[in-house]
């Protein structure tokens, strides 16, 4: 495993059929799943880690932001990957970029609309990923769904020659799904954060009774966030994994997602419903059987 700081080196030599995983670091389970279904697909697999200040409409969110570059480098050495590409902030922004990316539409709710910039900012550094690397196949996960929206729309229309998968959620045991900002809850802050699991987990019992109306489920989801003290709902929307839009009745397939404050922690967590053999089915990812290694030895 090779860490590289230039897109130049990333695109050196033979590397057949190539994999990228953009992440923003101090990976955990949700971002080694990425790399493994990479591994499995590709000949040569890119980790890319770079913390993006364009998409963070709040300084101390950024400050915040875990890193450890040495934690990082052994677990995505360990997953299998070929090459971490780490570029300092020059690579990336040798000047801020005058070219902006917008996708109409697709970013106007849920997170475009409680975090502004936040995916304009996401779309130029998927874009300046996705031409520095020129990646065969791209792996984001399923749990940041407009995200996953955005990026695929993106590849589409501006012709990138990538497939963008999406994989599934990875939680932790209790349901909480992983994410780099869970080791800044404190204990009862980690307890307040599981309202968002759960609530999803509710909704989605209803949709396997037969529920549809997008008010009901989104009613069932936000009545078990506001049940708890420790969270603050920012909104929970059921809306279309093909542009984002809200739907108002489960039509076509769709995904309830669910953003919440706990303390000074911003938190977002998702259920995707798809069609299987005409009926609706959740899927609310898988469950790790043991502590994560956000928090352990890596
Ligand atoms: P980051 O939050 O590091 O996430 C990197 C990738 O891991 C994203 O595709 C995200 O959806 C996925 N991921 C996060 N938590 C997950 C979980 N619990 N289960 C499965 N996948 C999970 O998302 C970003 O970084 C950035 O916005 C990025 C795309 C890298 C652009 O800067």
């Amino acid at each position: 495993m090779r860490t590289v700081a230039t897109f130049g080196d990333v695109r050196k030599g033979d590397r057949g059929s190539v994999a990228l995983v953009p992440t923003m670091g101090y990976l955990h389970e949700g971002h080694l799943d990425l790399i493994s279904a990479a591994r499995r697909s590709s000949d040569t697999v890119v980790v890319s880690l770079f913390v993006n200040p364009l998409q963070f409409n709040e300084d101390v969110d950024l400050a915040a932001y875990p890193k450890d570059l040495a934690r990082d480098a052994a677990l995505v050495e360990q997953a299998g990957a070929d090459m971490l590409f780490a570029p300092p902030i020059e690579e990336m922004y040798s000047e801020l970029p005058l070219t902006s990316i917008t996708v109409a539409g697709v970013g106007d709710l849920m997170e475009g609309d409680h975090r502004p910039g936040h995916f304009d900012g996401v779309a130029i550094v998927v874009a300046k990923l996705l031409a520095g690397i020129q990646p065969d196949r791209a792996y984001f996960g399923r749990k940041d769904a407009q995200q996953l929206v955005l990026v695929t729309r993106l590849g589409a229309d501006l012709s990138f020659p990538v497939e963008i998968i999406g994989r599934p959620t990875i939680r932790e045991r209790d349901g909480l799904a992983l994410s780099s900002r869970n080791i800044n809850l404190s204990e009862a802050e980690r307890g307040a954060a599981l309202s968002l699991s759960a609530g999803l987990a509710a909704a989605a019992s209803a949709v396997e009774e037969g529920e549809t109306e997008g008010a009901t489920l989104e009613e069932i989801a936000r009545a078990r966030v506001e049940a708890e003290p420790g969270a603050h709902l920012e909104y929970v929307t059921l809306a279309s994994q093909a542009d984002a839009s809200a739907l108002p009745t489960l039509e076509v397939p769709a995904f309830l997602a669910v953003a919440a404050r706990v303390g000074t922690t911003r938190l977002m967590d998702t259920v995707h419903i798809d069609r299987v053999d005409g009926t609706w089915v959740p899927d609310l990812g898988s469950r790790l059987d043991r502590p994560s290694i956000l928090y352990g030895e890596a």
